[in-house]
């Protein structure tokens, strides 16, 4: 069919948001100390300010226990700008950032700080002329999640503002198991309706993860391939190169699989695996994510150790904050199956680290080898085709296909086809909290996980914890390696191999 002749019947999109004007309001960070805030907060407004993204009717309320010169306060947002900003330090734009922003100190349990808060953001409201509009941001640790929803849970219903809009913005994590997660959000739904609540996944705010439903829903050649007919396995690795350092103390309670599987990687999973929306609402999408999530296969906590193997790099128990007998996983590789229609039989692998080589995000889809019957003497040197998503670094995603080499005779070789996000638009992508952040006050919901997909992906996550506890102690492995034999065992089994990420070698061939 002509491009012209496509019917295009009226679609309730969330591409709207990049056209409409983030309406005026009042930010609150909760933590607005801690690290967060520097590092990603502050620098995703400052390029939002940059970019004209914010309105001039917007104020920012830091609220945090410890007493704070509020000039201080600012100017240590001015550092954290300039080393993790986007954009370019603009002397202009700080300044005009600068003077939307306060500091309230107060604790985070006694309602008659939220009093005191609520007073001082409907003064900084008046005089920025911000209007009704509240947003509240939890980057506090977990532990400050409750009493805060609590306390503006009680202020909210003494005091609805009938004409302007509430939100909260929750960061991960989002519970510790399944009952944690429940109980918090049977907490915000006494008090706030889900789509005020914004939890929050940075993956998904990152563009190659929403490039993901581009490729496979805006292409006609992906979806009749994308299937158990075809594909004969996904991996989704996540390296990172980093230990835990400063973060140990918060680390040693969580480990790596509460730490990035049961949010990002679910998350990769799911828009894997996902079936095409039937509009790109936020409820439409998260609809068909939650069905995948659902349809990962549940095994007894017993069986499901078996398709996990947990790391631990060496050196990780002298970490500071770190118990000397610690069986907390830094490394977690795991077989899991969607039991749908589209993927029953296809295995996903997945695979993340601290402490490994490199800092790569990848996704690899594997397709089935074609019968070798027209090459058989060049048999070995066919390779099955793979498509590699690299979410990071090197935004892109590159297609292995096998080739003639030139000449006589019929030697065939792999090649690729690669595309390169900032080649082909000559710019970085945003940062995802920038995205985030926006889509928040503009009220989209697409791309911060539902309060049933938080609970689904728990739910399988919990069997796997439970699983662990009478299991053996994480295989340990050296600093900067690709993590424990045993995991290469594990894959070999399978007679198959991990995909090696950020390099040209295709490890994924068994
Ligand atoms: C965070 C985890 O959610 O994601 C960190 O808590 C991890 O441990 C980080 O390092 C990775 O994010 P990114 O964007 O650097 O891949």
């Amino acid at each position: 069919m002509a491009q012209k002749d496509r019917e295009c019947p009226t679609i309730h999109s969330s591409n709207g948001a990049a056209h409409q004007d983030t309406p005026p309001c009042v930010l609150t960070i909760f933590g607005a100390t801690g690290d967060l805030a520097k590092r990603k907060l502050l620098p995703a407004l400052y390029n939002l300010m940059a970019q004209k993204l914010l309105p001039d009717e917007f104020v920012i309320v830091g609220y945090g226990r410890r007493p704070q010169d509020e000039g201080q306060f600012r100017d240590g947002f001015a550092e954290g700008i300039k080393e993790f900003a986007r954009l370019d330090w603009d002397e202009a734009v700080w300044n005009k950032l600068k003077e939307r922003i306060f500091y309230q100190q107060g604790a985070y349990n006694e309602a008659a700080s939220f009093k005191t808060l609520q007073d001082r953001l409907d003064q900084l409201s008046k005089q920025f002329n911000a209007g009704p509009n509240r947003m509240f941001y939890m980057a506090t640790p977990p532990d400050e999640f409750a009493p805060i929803i609590e306390n503006l849970g009680q202020l909210r219903q003494g005091n609805n503002h009938a004409d302007g809009w509430c939100r909260l913005i929750i960061e991960k994590p989002f519970g510790r198991d399944l009952a944690s997660a429940h109980e918090l959000n049977m907490l915000l739904g006494r008090y706030f309706n889900e789509d005020e609540v914004f939890r929050i996944d940075h993956y998904l705010g990152k563009e190659t993860v929403q490039n993901i439903l581009v490729l496979r829903f805006a292409n006609a050649i992906w979806e009749p391939l994308w299937n158990n007919h075809y594909i004969d396995h996904v991996q989704i690795v996540v390296a990172e190169e980093v230990g835990v350092g400063r973060r140990a103390g918060y680390y040693e309670s969580s480990g790596a699989l509460r730490d990035m599987v049961v949010n990002h990687m679910m998350q990769l999973v799911s828009l894997v695996a996902m079936e095409p929306p039937v509009a790109l609402t936020a409820n439409a999408i998260r609809d068909e994510k939650v069905k995948v999530l659902r349809a990962i296969r549940k095994f007894s906590p017993e069986e499901m150790v078996k398709y996990t193997v947990r790391g631990q790099y060496e050196g990780y128990k002298q970490e500071e904050g770190v118990a000397p007998d610690s069986r907390t996983e830094t490394y977690v590789a795991m077989k899991l199956w969607v039991d749908s229609w589209r993927f029953s039989g296809v295995p996903f692998y997945l695979r993340h680290g601290k402490d490994l080589p490199r800092r790569n995000t990848e996704i690899v889809v594997r397709w089935k080898d074609t019968p070798c019957v027209l090459f058989n003497d060049s048999c070995d040197k066919l390779k099955s085709n793979m498509l590699i998503l690299r979410i990071q670094p090197n935004e892109g995603f590159a297609l292995r296909a096998n080739a003639k080499v030139p000449g006589s005779g019929n030697d065939i070789r792999d090649v690729r086809m690669d595309f390169d996000y900032s080649d082909a638009f000559g710019a970085e992508p945003p940062e995802a909290y920038e995205r985030l952040l926006r889509d928040a006050l503009i009220g989209d919901g697409t791309l911060f996980t539902r309060r049933d997909e938080a609970e689904a992906a728990w739910s399988i996550a919990d069997t796997v914890l439970e699983g662990w506890k009478n299991a053996p102690a994480p295989f340990s492995y050296k600093p900067k390696t690709w993590g424990p034999a045993e995991a290469d065992e594990f894959m070999a089994e399978d007679g198959r191999r991990w995909h090696e990420p950020g390099t040209a070698s295709d490890a994924t061939d068994s």
